[in-house]
């Protein structure tokens, strides 16, 4: 056979903390060296051990290379395995073959330790890398509608898209939050021509106190709906705002930033910061040239008086197929045309290398047109990713709707002000003592009940399978049992007390712990090499997010972790260990610990307190 044994080279971890395509490109070196041909990552068949038992990474090469090799599977494993041995000698203990030929690859025991200690010295990125092939990435997020309500699904993309745009921050990406707000549109000339009528005031530029603005959008809708004349007179307000008359600009702009006012109190409350408002107006000068490009390409074309373009294997439910429109007949342009635009000028002007859209699935299809079409007029490069990020329903306890008692659509600020409320209760119950429900929260204590208030809400949407369905639930989410933000809250301060108490360093800020100076790590106790197994899995699981966008494997990881911490603790004396070394290690395991949970919920949007 073709097989040639060299001396693999090394690519030790060297106490780096782990990532798959670290052992990914051990595995395709030692491919390279060992067998004639060149193999990539796609050869070396690596994923994380789908049971821990079994190690840390499994490699499923030997199956795929047999049949070209013209070898028995278990006969590539073991070359493998010789070869990985040499090549990664100190950082996996067992190199066992499963089966035909799987390889179990488990961590070495003084790599755990190294790696440990490299995450405990580093505050800032505990050991984790940034992305080696860093990108430009435009999320594209939240975007409520102007004087429409911002609703739970509005919601759901903020808190998604944050944590989203956090997380590529992290792993160094450079990250431009765009918020595209619907303020351009049909809807814009009823509103504009009610807003002349009965606030004239904002037709001169000056700021106008317009009320309660879905008040004001129900009776511009009103009189839309009922008025032929002032139907007339809205048809043609668009054409006049679109077209730049300075008047009925001033009335949009007062709109806008009467609606901008409500959801900045949102955004403040949530803690979202860096979200950029560029809304689908930014694009209006760029749509009728998007059109004529697409038109002198032959992809648009004329349907019914408007234009459309008709994509391969989209059809309506009775068969006739289901174009893509891109300009009204009456000479307005449609969302998709301002998504196509958007496109352009992402990938041309803002040189992104990937878009993510984070919108419920309601608008799947929406977005594959368009990113078709997108592509099949060349409107962007071919190595810019475009990518849908879509999420299921918000629905009320009882799996419908979710609604008021009296089945009105919930106010987001109602939302979270309820949900401060309870958290006010549960930790005015704990801390106060004769506490009653409803008491004001004496001040040291307001601030704890907002954010245990506001991270259960955060932490019940992204703790989700984000594309399944979720019942929203208060007492789930401020539940302090399964996995919530409280009870994640919770470990953490309780971990940083332990840390506090062994320690004897006092000094502690608020979400900010002076740590203690990090110490050799010595594993010996199985609950404490399980803990730091599951610690330096953190960079796989940071990365796994970046690639594959589900923040419920973040939330799943750092409440394995909290289990994983405690199940240490009950077997593990930290205060009382045998030894000052084996008390100062321990110390560092469960500092490391504290800080991958207080890195992850950050990243999470979710502020910590040190005392719950
Ligand atoms: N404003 C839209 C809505 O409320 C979401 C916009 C999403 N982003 C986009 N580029 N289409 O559903």
């Amino acid at each position: 056979s073709k097989v040639t044994l060299r001396a693999a080279t090394s690519t030790s971890l060297d106490g780096h903390v782990v990532q798959i395509d670290d052992v990914i490109g051990g595995v395709v070196g030692v491919l390279n060296d060992s067998f004639e041909g060149s193999y990539t990552a796609m050869d070396a068949m690596v994923t994380p051990a789908s049971n821990l038992k079994f190690g840390d990474y499994q490699c499923n090469a030997a199956m795929k290379l047999a049949k070209p090799l013209k070898m028995k599977p278990r006969d590539v494993a073991s070359i493998l395995v010789e070869q990985l041995k040499e090549k990664m000698a100190g950082d996996f203990e067992e190199l066992e073959i499963a089966g035909p030929g799987f390889i179990n690859m488990k961590l070495q025991r003084s790599y755990l330790e190294r790696a440990v200690q490299t995450m405990a010295s580093d505050n800032d990125r505990l050991g984790i890398p940034k992305s080696s092939d860093p990108k430009r990435v435009v999320v594209d997020f939240s975007s409520p509608n102007i004087a429409k309500e911002m609703h739970v699904g509005h919601l759901r993309s903020t808190i998604i898209g944050d944590t989203l745009a956090n997380l590529l921050e992290f792993k160094g990406h450079s990250v431009l939050r765009l918020n595209h707000v619907g303020d351009w549109g049909t809807q814009f000339g009823m509103l504009v021509e009610h807003l002349k009528d009965e606030f004239p005031a904002a037709l001169s530029g000056e700021s106008v106190d317009l009320g309660n603005l879905v008040v004001l959008y129900k009776a511009a809708k009103k009189r839309f709906d009922e008025d032929d004349d002032f139907k007339v007179r809205a048809r043609e307000g668009v054409v006049r705002l679109q077209s730049g008359d300075e008047e009925s600009l001033a009335a949009w702009r007062c709109l806008c930033e009467a609606s901008r006012k409500e959801y900045d109190k949102i955004y403040k409350l949530l803690s979202i910061k860096g979200l950029e408002e560029r809304g689908e107006s930014f694009y209006n000068d760029m749509l009728k040239d998007v059109v004529e490009d697409l038109e002198g390409q032959g992809l648009a074309r004329e349907s019914e008086g408007a234009m459309a373009v008709f994509l391969d294997g989209y059809a309506n439910k009775d068969g006739s197929p289901l174009p893509l429109l891109v300009k009204k007949s009456d000479g307005g342009f449609n969302y998709a045309t301002t998504d196509l635009a958007a496109i352009r000028q992402r990938a041309q002007v803002e040189k992104a290398d990937r878009v993510l859209y984070v919108t419920d699935s309601g608008q799947a299809q929406h977005f594959k047109m368009v990113f078709e079409a997108a592509k099949l007029a060349g409107l962007r490069e071919d190595g810019v990713s475009l990518e849908h990020v879509p999420f299921g329903l918000v629905q009320g306890e009882d799996g419908k709707k979710f609604a008021t008692r009296s089945g009105d659509t919930v106010k987001l600020m109602d939302l979270l002000q309820e949900s401060i409320r309870i958290a006010s209760n549960d930790v005015g119950g704990r801390e106060v003592e004769g506490w009653e429900d409803g008491q004001e929260l004496p001040e040291e204590f307001k601030r704890t009940a907002e954010i245990v208030g506001i991270s259960a809400v955060k932490y019940a949407d992204l703790s989700m399978n984000r594309e399944s369905n979720y019942k929203f639930s208060y007492g789930r989410m401020l539940s302090l049992q399964g996995n919530t933000a409280p009870y994640m809250l919770y470990a953490r301060a309780r971990i940083c007390s332990i840390v506090k108490k062994a320690s004897g360093i006092e000094g502690v800020e608020e979400g900010g712990m002076t740590w203690p100076e990090p110490a050799p790590v010595v594993l010996g106790e199985e609950a404490e090499i399980e803990l730091a197994r599951q610690l330096v899995k953190f960079g796989d699981i940071l990365y796994d997010v970046e690639k594959e966008l589900y923040p419920n494997r973040l939330c799943d990881y750092l409440f394995e972790t909290s289990q994983k911490f405690s199940a240490f603790y009950e077997s593990c004396s930290v205060i009382k260990a045998e030894t000052e070394e084996l008390k100062a290690s321990r110390l560092t395991l469960a500092v490391t610990t504290a800080k991958v949970l207080t890195k992850g919920l950050g990243l999470l949007g979710i502020e910590v307190v040190d005392r719950l």
